[in-house]
C-alpha cells in the first residue's frame, strides 16, 4: 500500500496568510515591521520557533521564557480570531480532485501538519472524514524540519515511510520528509522547494503529477 501525506497551511488551505497576517500584528505592536520575505523561514515552523524569528528579526533579546509564552498565546488569539470563520469555500483549488483521484487509485490519505490547530481546520473544512490519519502539532514534540510528524503519519496509517508521498510548501517540510525517508512533493517556487523530488507551481497541477517520476 501507498499513502500520500498532506501539509495543512499552503497546501490544503491558506491559513499560510493568517498565520503571516497575525504575526506581523504582533510585530507592529512590539514597534517593528515583519515582511514576506522573513516570513517565508516561518512556513511549516512550529508555534514556538516562529516567534523566536520574529523576535530576531526585530532585533529582540532577552526575553523571559514567561513573556515569550504570553507573545506566542496574543499572536495565537489573532490567528484563531481570523480562521474563526474558515470553511470549505478556502479549500486551495484541484485540492478535492486530488484527493478523489487519490482514493480511486486506493492511495491512503493523512495530515501530517506542524500546527495545533490542524485537525480543528480540517473539521471547519468538511475534510475529516477523507482523511485515513489525522496527525497535527498536538500529537508530536518535534516540529518540522525533525521528521516526526510524518513518520507518525505513516505508523498511524500502517504504511513504511519508503512507501509515502508528502505534499509540502515550505523547505522545513521538504527537509522533513527526506530525513524521514519519503518522496515528496513541493508545491510553490521551485527556487525555495528546489530539494523537493518534484515542484508543482500550485495545488491546482497537483492532480496532474505523474506519480512514477518521483
Ligand atoms: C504550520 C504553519 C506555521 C505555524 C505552525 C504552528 O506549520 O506553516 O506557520 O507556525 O503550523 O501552528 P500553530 O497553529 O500551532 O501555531
Ligand atoms: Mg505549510
Amino acid at each position: 500500500m501507498k499513502a500520500v501525506i498532506f501539509d495543512l497551511d499552503g497546501v490544503i488551505v491558506d491559513t499560510a496568510k493568517y498565520h503571516y497576517l497575525a504575526w506581523k500584528k504582533l510585530a507592529a505592536e512590539l514597534g517593528f515591521e515583519f515582511d514576506l520575505i522573513h516570513n517565508e523561514k516561518l512556513k511549516g515552523v512550529s508555534r514556538m520557533d516562529s516567534l523566536n524569528i520574529v523576535l530576531e528579526t526585530g532585533g529582540i533579546e532577552g526575553l523571559t521564557e514567561e513573556k515569550k509564552a504570553e507573545l506566542a498565546a496574543r499572536k495565537n488569539g489573532y490567528y484563531l480570531k481570523m480562521i474563526e470563520k474558515i470553511d470549505e469555500s478556502e479549500i486551495l483549488p484541484g485540492i478535492p480532485q486530488f484527493i478523489e483521484k487519490l482514493k480511486t487509485e486506493g492511495y491512503r490519505i493523512a495530515l501530517g501538519s506542524a500546527s495545533k490547530s490542524g485537525k480543528m481546520i480540517l473539521d471547519k473544512l468538511n475534510l475529516s472524514d477523507q482523511f485515513d490519519a489525522v496527525v497535527d502539532g498536538n500529537l508530536v514534540e518535534l516540529a518540522k524540519p525533525n521528521p516526526q510528524v510524518f513518520v507518525k503519519a505513516a505508523e498511524l496509517l500502517g504504511i513504511p515511510c519508503e512507501n509515502c508521498i508528502v505534499v509540502e510548501d515550505a523547505g522545513a517540510g521538504i527537509e522533513a520528509a527526506l530525513a524521514g525517508h519519503m518522496k515528496c512533493i513541493g508545491v510553490g517556487d521551485k527556487k525555495v522547494l528546489g530539494a523537493a523530488n518534484l515542484v508543482v507551481s500550485g495545488t491546482d497541477q497537483l492532480a496532474g503529477v505523474d506519480f512514477t517520476v518521483l
